[in-house]
């Protein structure tokens, strides 16, 4: 089953971008686990990234149009895009899956974190678990 792993802004920076909340690993070692645990799980795991909203809420039409489920990580979209959440309600209510990730524990963090209007619309959410947060994702879809 093909898989698109979608994620949002300023993900493009891990490893540089505040390493204390996101660890040391970088985009590229996250496209490579991706990979990896695809191939393991049996799952065709495609990762992309952008930092613009119309771009992601593309890509998730996208996973509808071609029957793919997405694992998400909205990043700061999570917290306040109606349009991504709108988006991810089609591939949930098409019958397909969506689950929202996050490398960090937003409910650990500032308030405005403690909100995600994407939750909603998605099948199920895992945070808190570093990179390993995709993978129980990708497990979870498997
Ligand atoms: C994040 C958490 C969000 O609050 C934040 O805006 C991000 C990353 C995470 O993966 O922990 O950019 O989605």
């Amino acid at each position: 089953a093909r898989v698109l792993v979608l994620n949002g802004p300023n993900l493009g920076r891990l490893g540089v971008r505040e390493p204390d909340v996101y660890g040391a690993l970088s985009y590229t070692d996250l496209v490579e686990a991706g990979r990896r645990w695809g191939s393991e799980l049996g799952l065709d795991v495609e990762v992309r990234q952008t930092d613009d909203e119309s771009e992601l809420v593309r890509w998730i039409h996208e996973a509808v149009d071609t029957r793919s489920d997405v694992v998400l990580n909205p990043a700061a979209f999570t917290h306040y895009s109606y349009a991504v959440r709108d988006a991810a309600a089609q591939v949930t209510k098409s019958g397909l899956r969506l689950v929202e990730v996050h490398i960090s524990n937003p409910y650990a963090r500032e308030e405005f974190r403690h909100t995600s209007v994407v939750g909603g619309v998605a099948t199920g959410t895992v945070a808190g678990f570093g990179f390993e947060s995709y993978r129980l994702a990708l497990i979870a879809l498997a």
